[in-house]
C-alpha cells in the first residue's frame, strides 16, 4: 500500500511537473507517517498507485474525482449503491468539509453545472455568496477611500458573505437526487466523530498559516489544540461539525438560513472585535440558490459550457478557446502554440476585468463577448509572429453604451473541485470554495466562515469611472470558477475544472485544449506543466517542460514568471469505451470509479 507522502512525490516526478514548492509541500517517504491510508479501501490504494504512475483511472459505469480520498469514497458508496450525480457530490463535499476544510464546506459557495442525461439540457446552479444588505462600495476602503491591504480584508468579518453552499447542495438533491438524504450524511458523520487522519496537505497549510488561524479561539482551538498547528496524521475530530450534519440531515439545507445556527453565523460575524462584518440575519433569511442560462463557447466541433455570471468562469474560457478555434493551435514544444494561447488569454482576461460581474447588478454583454463574430474579430489579432504589444478590451456587441474602468481584485489560490458522471449518464461539474485558504478564519459549529467578498474589486471606481465588479448590498462577487462539461453532438465527453483564483480559467482551458487538440487522456491533461497568462506575466509552471520555453517566449515579447502553480484539477473524461478520469498530481485527490 503507497503512503501518503510518497504517492505525491512519485505523482509530481512520474508527469514531469514537480515545482520546488511541491516537492516541499509533498513529504519524504522517510518522513510520513500513516495517515489514513491504511483504514481506506484497496480500491482506493489502486487509484492513489494509478495516479503516482501517471495512470487514469478507468470505468464503464460511474466515476468520481475529488479532492481528497475519503470523499471520493463517500461519493463512490452513493454512486455504487445506485445514487445519482447529485446525491454523489452531497456525500463528496459534506466529507471535504471534514478532511479539506481550507478550502470548501458548509460556509462557502459554489457552482454547478449539471447535464441531465434525461433531456439533454446543461442547467447551471449558482449557490455563490452574497454581500449583505448593509454592505456598501466602501466595505474594503479605508477611511481615506484607499483599498485596505488584502489580508487586513480578509481575516475577521468584513469579508464573509451569506453562505450558499448549503442551500445548493439541497437545491440540486431536490431536482436530481433519487438517494433519501439523510443517507448522504453518513460518511460524513462518521469521519467526524471518530476521527480521521490529517492529511499532509492540511498539516502544512496549518502550519503556514499558523499566526492568523491563532488570532480567533474557536479556530485555535481546533487548528492549533494546546498551541500547536495540527500534525500530518493527527487524529481529528470534529464533533460540532457532526451535530451540524445530523440537524442539515433531519431539517433540511434551512437550518443554515435561520434559527440558531443562522444566529450563530451572525453573531461570530459581528462579534470579531478588530475587524467586525455586517451580515444580518435577514441576509441569511432572504439568501436563494439561482438557476443561471449556460455559457457555451465553441472549440473544434464541441461546446464547451459553464457557469455565466456572475463567474468569469465559462465567458473567459469560452473567448480563450473561441479565439483558438480559429487557429491551429500547434504542437505542443513550439512557442508559438504558447504565444496563441498567451495572447488569447491577455485579450479575453482583458475584457474579464472590464466588463464581467454579478449581471443581475451591472448590465452584461454576455452573447456579445462568446458571439462568433466578435471572437473571429478578436481571433484576428493572433494572426502575428510576436507577442501583442498592446492588448486592450473589446467592443462585444451589447445594447447598453456603458462605461466601466477596469477591475481591481485579487484571486488567491485555494477552492476545490468536484467531477462526477453517474451510471445513469448525467454529469456534475461543480467547484466549490471558501476563497482563501482557510476563508475568514472564523469558525463556527465546527466549519469555516468564507472571504469571498474579497473577490469584489477593493476599488469601487477609476477616475470617476464606476468599476462592474464593485462592493454593492446583495450583489455576489465576480468568480473565476469554471466547473466545464464539453459536449460533442449534446453529449458530455470532458467534465472538468479546478481551484486555483483566477488562475483556475487557464489551467481549465489549457486542459480542454491537451485533451482535444494534443490527444492527452485525462490524468495525463491534468498533470501537464502550466503556462498561464493572466493579462500580466507568462507564469510557467517551475520544474515541467513548459518552463524550457522562457527565453523562446522572452524572445517573442513576454515578460516570464517561473513559478509553483498549484492547481487541483479533476476530470472525467467520457468516449466511446468508457470513463477515463484523472486526479491532478500537486494535490491529494483521486479518481475513482467502476
Ligand atoms: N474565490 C475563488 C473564485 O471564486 O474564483
Amino acid at each position: 500500500m503507497i503512503r501518503w507522502g510518497l504517492g505525491l512525490v512519485l505523482a509530481a516526478c512520474v508527469s514531469g511537473v514537480v515545482s520546488a514548492q511541491q516537492a516541499a509541500d509533498a513529504v519524504a517517504p522517510e518522513a510520513a507517517s500513516e495517515t489514513g491510508f491504511a483504514t481506506l479501501s484497496p480500491e482506493i490504494s489502486a487509484a492513489l498507485d494509478a495516479k503516482a504512475a501517471g495512470q487514469p483511472v478507468v470505468a464503464s459505469d460511474w466515476m468520481v474525482a475529488a479532492a481528497h480520498p475519503h470523499a471520493v469514497q463517500a461519493g463512490a458508496d452513493v454512486l455504487r449503491a445506485g445514487g445519482t450525480a447529485a446525491d454523489a457530490m452531497v456525500a463528496v463535499q459534506a466529507v471535504l468539509g471534514l478532511v479539506e476544510p481550507q478550502s470548501s464546506g458548509l460556509g462557502g459557495g459554489a457552482f454547478l453545472v449539471w447535464y441531465d442525461a434525461e433531456s439533454g439540457e446543461i442547467t447551471t446552479l449558482d449557490g455563490r455568496e452574497t454581500a449583505p444588505l448593509a454592505a456598501t462600495p466602501r466595505l474594503f476602503q479605508d477611511a481615506a477611500g484607499e483599498p485596505l491591504k488584502f489580508f487586513d480584508a480578509v481575516v475577521g468579518g468584513r469579508s464573509v458573505g451569506v453562505p450558499g453552499t448549503p442551500a445548493l447542495m439541497q437545491a440540486a438533491h431536490d431536482r436530481w437526487g433519487t438517494a433519501a438524504w439523510s443517507g448522504l450524511f453518513e460518511a460524513a458523520v462518521g469521519l467526524a466523530e471518530d476521527g480521521f487522519a490529517v492529511s499532509p496537505r492540511l498539516a502544512a497549510s496549518v502550519a503556514r498559516d499558523a499566526e492568523r488561524l491563532g488570532r480567533y479561539p474557536a479556530t485555535a482551538a481546533y487548528f492549533l489544540p494546546g498551541g500547536e498547528p495540527l500534525a500530518e496524521g493527527d487524529t481529528l475530530r470534529n464533533p460540532a461539525y457532526a451535530a451540524v450534519l445530523r440537524r442539515m440531515s433531519d431539517e433540511g439545507a434551512e437550518v443554515f438560513y435561520g434559527g440558531t445556527l443562522a444566529q450563530d453565523i451572525v453573531t461570530t460575524v459581528r462579534g470579531v472585535e478588530d475587524n467586525p462584518g455586517v451580515l444580518a440575519a435577514v441576509d441569511l433569511a432572504i439568501y436563494a440558490v439561482k438557476e443561471r442560462p449556460a455559457v457555451c463557447a465553441p472549440f473544434r466541433e464541441h461546446a464547451v459550457c459553464g457557469m455565466g455570471p456572475p463567474s468569469s468562469g465559462a465567458l473567459t474560457v469560452g473567448q480563450i478557446l473561441g479565439m483558438l478555434d480559429a487557429h491551429e493551435v500547434g504542437a505542443v514544444d513550439d512557442p508559438q502554440t504558447w504565444r496563441r494561447i498567451g495572447d488569447a488569454s491577455r485579450l479575453a482576461f482583458a475584457d474579464r476585468g472590464r466588463y464581467m460581474a454579478d449581471s443581475d447588478f451591472v448590465p452584461m454583454p454576455t452573447e456579445g463577448l462568446v458571439a462568433p463574430a466578435y471572437l473571429d474579430e478578436r481571433a484576428a489579432l493572433l494572426a502575428g509572429d510576436d507577442a501583442l504589444p498592446k492588448v486592450t478590451p473589446g467592443n462585444p456587441e451589447w445594447d447598453h453604451a456603458m462605461l466601466w474602468a477596469d477591475d481591481e481584485s485579487l484571486e488567491l489560490p485555494s477552492t476545490s473541485h468536484i467531477s462526477i458522471v453517474d451510471s445513469y449518464g448525467n454529469a456534475l461539474s461543480m467547484t466549490t470554495t471558501i476563497e482563501n485558504s482557510f476563508g475568514a478564519r472564523l469558525m463556527t459549529n465546527g466549519f469555516l466562515l468564507n472571504n469571498e467578498l474579497t473577490d469584489f474589486s477593493f476599488r469601487s471606481h477609476r477616475e470617476g469611472v464606476p468599476i462592474a465588479n464593485r462592493v454593492e448590498p446583495g450583489k455576489r462577487p465576480r468568480s473565476s470558477m469554471s466547473p466545464t462539461i464539453v459536449l460533442k453532438d449534446g453529449a458530455p465527453v470532458l467534465v472538468i475544472g479546478s481551484p486555483g483564483g483566477s488562475r483556475i480559467i487557464g489551467y481549465v482551458a489549457q486542459a480542454i485544449v491537451a485533451h482535444l487538440d494534443w490527444g492527452m487522456n485525462a490524468q495525463q491533461a491534468v498533470a501537464m506543466g502550466h503556462a498561464v497568462n493572466r493579462f500580466g506575466t507568462y507564469d510557467l509552471e517551475e520544474g515541467s517542460s513548459v518552463a524550457a520555453l522562457q527565453p523562446e517566449l522572452e524572445a517573442l515579447g513576454y515578460k516570464v514568471s517561473v513559478r509553483g502553480l498549484n492547481s487541483g484539477l479533476h476530470a472525467i473524461a467520457v468516449g466511446r469505451d468508457g470513463l477515463t478520469g484523472g486526479a491532478d498530481p500537486r494535490r491529494e485527490g483521486i479518481a475513482l470509479g467502476e
